[in-house]
Parts: structure tokens; C-alpha cells; sequence
């Protein structure tokens, strides 16, 4: 090629670069430009990636962490951004969250990223919307609510609580989380699928599900080796294991089976299932995921919050370890198990359990995005735009609750629980079906723990948001048995 030809070509080539940069750029300011004034002050951050670095940064989940103090102290408590690839509004205002969470369908939408419906499956509840949610949900919902009393269910969890703590006998120290993880998987397992620890497809479940969990918090690549990739064929086998399980469960059912095993006999979720026409085979498996996942992850950090918090007031230990005492004194002799009404009588319990979910903040925020261009206030939402309702900033508002970072379970003598400013569940047509199962699975816990441990939280032990939440070190406990 000539010198002139070699010239134009690199003129050509900046050119087309050039072209390139501006249509990012274009690409991703043009939408404050052209609300400009209407929407919420903020910053957009870099192109494409825009401030999602930031806004993902580590920080104790008992505090806001400084992406979020700084943009607030800057800009207000509703505010733009540009996260996840899309132009976004951030709130921290209880007014907003509880106006998004109120219009679900209606002016907003659930709207999890792209990769997450990759290993969720397009039929989880947890990303589908209208009709298909609503069905799936009403299911959820009649399940939960048959459950949450039975005593079977009731019994599973006492039983399986004393097991693990049967296992701490000799010992000084536990890594909680291992514990609590084990605990809330044994009881999720046996309550969906019938199946106890010690069964080979409880084990392999537990193995696919732990590279599924990884895989949800990792970066979307689907090439072979990475998280992301080996989530995805985890999920695959899962959903092999328990479209098998639901079909031995359906010969034996025809078969009649033995007494053990017969359908009069169990009262899990996929014996009920079984019997529902409204949903399809796939629909089915992908229920039972989201009720693995619902009912592992959250219940599981629950328990290590409420150990974690506790850990630090003597006067909240002592006053539950009453509460409990006196629960089992009422009790007859023979009356081994506890009841609903026994746990609808750990008033003092659900006090520590909603402070540690406010102080903890187990889900940060929830993704949602605008349906249409939304007026709230004095400014406009614009439509396709993500909005963010950040839920630990509420419930870490000194404004909202006195003493904010202060672990006082007292605080819930005086306050709603059902009201605005707490939303530990989200809210609205998506509020968590599985609520009370978690609840009563961390209170039945604590019942046996706190009549028969005192623990110390080691030095360093802290939850961190990432934003999902971890203890880095696994809560290391210090424990030693109570005297009688
Ligand atoms: C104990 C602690 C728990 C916490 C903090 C928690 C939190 C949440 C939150 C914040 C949502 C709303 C998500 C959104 O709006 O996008 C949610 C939804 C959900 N949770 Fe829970 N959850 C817990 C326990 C459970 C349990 C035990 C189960 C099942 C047995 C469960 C199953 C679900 C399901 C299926 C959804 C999706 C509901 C829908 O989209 O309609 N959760 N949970």
C-alpha cells in the first residue's frame, strides 16, 4: 500500500474509534440530557460501568457503607446513577421504596439482572412476572401457610436443631455459619423433598447447590470453568435430581407404598405439589429451587445474625434465656415439642430476631425497573430506568429509628413492624412468602441454644455486605455449656 493509502487508512481507523467512544458516551448520558432537570440530581460515573464498582463495595452490613453516604450527603436521599449497566435511581427515602414495592406490575417491575435468570431458570419466581409470578406466588403462598403450624413441620425443626447442637458437646469453640448452614439446609430439604441429611441425594443437592450459590454472586461468563458456567450446569443437575424424586415419589403414590413412605404419611412440599394442576413440570422443579434458595440462603444468616448481635448484650441474652425457661416450665411433662402457640408466646424472641434483621440487613435492596415514565414528588422516574430501593438505609436512618446502630431489641415494644420504615422482607405483591418459616425455624433454634450455651463472638467477626452478606471468618464462637 502507498504512503496516501496507509494515511487515509489510520484517518479512517481514528475516525471510526472516535465514533465508537462518542456513541458510548452518547449512549450513556443522552438520558440525563434529556430529562435533565426532571430527574433526581447524581452522577452516571464511567461509561458502561458507570458507578456499579462502587456501589458493589464491601462494608459492614450494620452501616450504609460510603458509596451511599456520599452520594446521599451530595445529593439527597433519592438519587441517579448508572448501575448494572443501566441508568438507575437510587432510594434511600422509605416514602419511595414503599411507593415501588406498593406498584409492583403497575408503574414498576422486578427486574433482576440478565445473568441471574441464566441460573435461575426463566420459570423462578424470584424473576418472573405478571400472570406467571401471580401463579407461582399463589402456590407459595397456600404451601407456606399449610406448613408454617404443622407439627411435623414444627417437630423436623426442633429435632433437627438438637442434633446440631447435640454435636457441640465437647467442643469449645464452632464456626456458626457451617452450623447454622447446616441446620437450615437439613430442615429445608426435609420440609420440600422428604429427604434427611444422611440421604445420598440430600448430600449431592447440598454439593450442587453450594457451586450454584457461588455461581449467583460471580461474574457472568459462561465459559467452561468459571463460576458462573459451573453454576449453571449445577442447577441443571439439580433440577435432573428432583425431576427424579418427583417421579419415584408418582410410582410409588400409584404403587401405593409401604406405610413409611405413603403419600398419607408426608406433608412436604412436593407431596403437594404432586396434586397441583395449575403448574407444569418444569414449573414445579423450578419451584422447589426457589424454595431451596429462598429457604437456605436468608434462614441461614438469620440465625448467625441473631447469634452475632446477641453476642454483644448480656441484658438481651439474659432476658430471652427467661422467656425460654418459662415457655418450657408452661409445658406439660410429657409435651416434648413445641407448638405454635408456644412460639406465638416468644414475644421478646421476635423482638430480637426483627432488631437483627433491621441491624443486619440480610437483603440490602431488590432490583426493580420503571414501567412507564413515573412522577414521584417533584421529579420523574423515566421509564426503562432501574430503581434501586435500598432497604438498609432505612432501616439504618437516625431519622427513621433513634439510636440507629444500636442493637436494641427493646425498641420493638413501642414500634410497628408491619409499618414502612421496616422492610426485611421487601413488600407489596412480592413481599417474602417464606417469612414466618424462617422465623419460627431461628426461633425454635434459639429455644434449645440459649437454655443451654452462653457464647463469645470472636474478635474480628463482623457481617459484611457484598452486598450479599457474609462473615468473612465464618462466626467463630466461643461456647460453653450453661450450668443447670
Ligand atoms: C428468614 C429470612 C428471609 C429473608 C430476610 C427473606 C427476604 C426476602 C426478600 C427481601 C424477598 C423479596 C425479593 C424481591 O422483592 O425482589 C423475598 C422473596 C422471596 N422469598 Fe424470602 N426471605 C427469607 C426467608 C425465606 C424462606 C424461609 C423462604 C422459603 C421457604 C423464602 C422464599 C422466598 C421466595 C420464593 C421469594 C420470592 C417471592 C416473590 O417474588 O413473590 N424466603 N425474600
Amino acid at each position: 500500500m502507498s504512503m496516501a493509502g496507509e494515511f487515509w487508512l489510520i484517518v479512517m481507523l481514528f475516525v471510526l474509534v472516535g465514533l465508537f467512544v462518542f456513541g458510548i458516551i452518547l449512549n450513556h448520558f443522552l438520558p440525563l440530557f434529556l430529562k435533565h432537570g426532571l430527574v433526581p440530581k447524581g452522577s452516571f460515573g464511567y461509561p458502561l460501568l458507570g458507578e456499579t464498582l462502587s456501589f458493589l463495595k464491601s462494608h459492614p452490613s450494620n452501616s450504609i457503607g460510603s458509596f451511599l453516604q456520599e452520594h446521599c450527603s451530595r445529593y439527597g436521599k433519592v438519587f441517579t446513577s448508572h448501575l448494572f449497566f443501566s441508568p438507575t435511581v437510587v432510594s434511600c427515602d422509605q416514602e419511595l421504596n414503599y411507593f415501588i414495592l406498593q406498584n409492583e406490575d403497575k408503574l414498576f417491575q422486578c427486574s433482576y439482572p440478565k445473568p441471574i435468570h441464566g441460573i435461575l431458570g426463566k420459570v423462578s419466581m424470584l424473576v418472573a412476572v405478571s400472570e406467571t409470578h401471580k401463579k407461582l406466588r399463589n402456590v407459595a403462598l397456600s404451601l407456606v401457610n399449610t406448613t408454617k403450624s404443622k407439627p411435623e413441620f414444627l417437630n423436623d425443626v426442633e429435632r433437627i436443631a438438637t442434633q446440631v447442637l447435640n454435636s457441640w458437646q465437647n467442643k469449645e469453640q464452632v464456626i456458626f455459619c457451617d452450623e447454622a448452614r447446616r441446620f437450615a439446609f437439613n430442615v429445608i430439604v426435609k420440609q420440600v423433598l422428604g429427604l434427611t441429611p444422611n440421604e445420598p441425594r440430600a448430600t449431592q443437592i447440598l454439593q450442587d447447590f453450594r457451586t450454584f450459590m457461588k455461581g449467583l454472586i460471580s461474574l457472568p461468563l459462561f465459559i467452561p470453568g468459571t463460576p458462573y458456567a459451573r453454576a449453571v450446569q449445577a442447577r441443571n443437575r439439580i433440577s435432573s435430581t428432583v425431576k427424579a424424586i418427583i417421579e419415584e415419589r408418582r410410582r410409588r403414590n400409584v404403587d401405593g407404598g409401604d406405610d413409611e413412605n405413603s403419600s398419607s404419611n408426608r406433608s412436604d412440599f412436593l407431596e403437594i405439589l404432586l396434586c397441583v394442576d395449575t403448574l407444569s413440570e418444569d414449573e414445579k422443579v423450578s419451584f422447589v429451587l426457589d424454595s431451596l434458595l429462598g429457604g437456605y440462603e436468608t434462614t441461614f444468616l438469620l440465625m448467625a445474625m441473631v447469634v452475632y448481635f446477641l453476642g454483644q448484650s448480656n441484658l438481651a441474652m439474659e432476658q430471652l434465656k427467661i422467656e425460654h425457661e418459662s415457655i418450657r416450665k408452661m409445658k406439660d411433662k410429657d409435651d416434648h415439642y413445641l407448638n405454635w402457640e408456644d412460639y406465638k408466646k416468644m414475644v421478646f424472641t421476635q423482638h430480637v430476631i426483627n432488631e437483627a434483621l433491621r441491624s443486619g440487613n440480610i437483603v440490602k435492596f431488590v432490583h426493580r425497573k420503571a414501567l412507564k415514565d413515573v412522577k414521584f414528588r417533584d421529579y420523574v422516574i423515566p421509564s426503562g430506568w432501574k430503581v434501586l430501593p435500598i432497604f438498609s438505609a432505612v432501616h439504618l436512618d437516625p431519622s427513621i429509628h433513634a439510636n440507629a446502630f444500636q442493637f436494641n431489641p427493646w425498641r420493638w415494644l413501642d414500634e410497628d413492624q408491619t409499618c414502612k420504615k421496616f422492610t426485611p422482607f421487601g413488600g407489596g405483591s412480592r413481599c417474602c412468602p417464606g417469612s414466618e418459616l424462617g422465623k419460627v425455624e431461628v426461633a425454635f433454634f434459639l429455644h434449645h441454644l440459649i437454655q443451654n450455651y452462653r457464647w463469645r463472638v470472636e474478635d474480628g467477626e463482623q457481617p459484611i455486605a457484598f452486598p450479599y452478606v457474609e462473615f468473612r471468618r465464618g462466626l467463630t464462637l466461643n461456647i460453653s455449656r450453661c450450668s443447670e
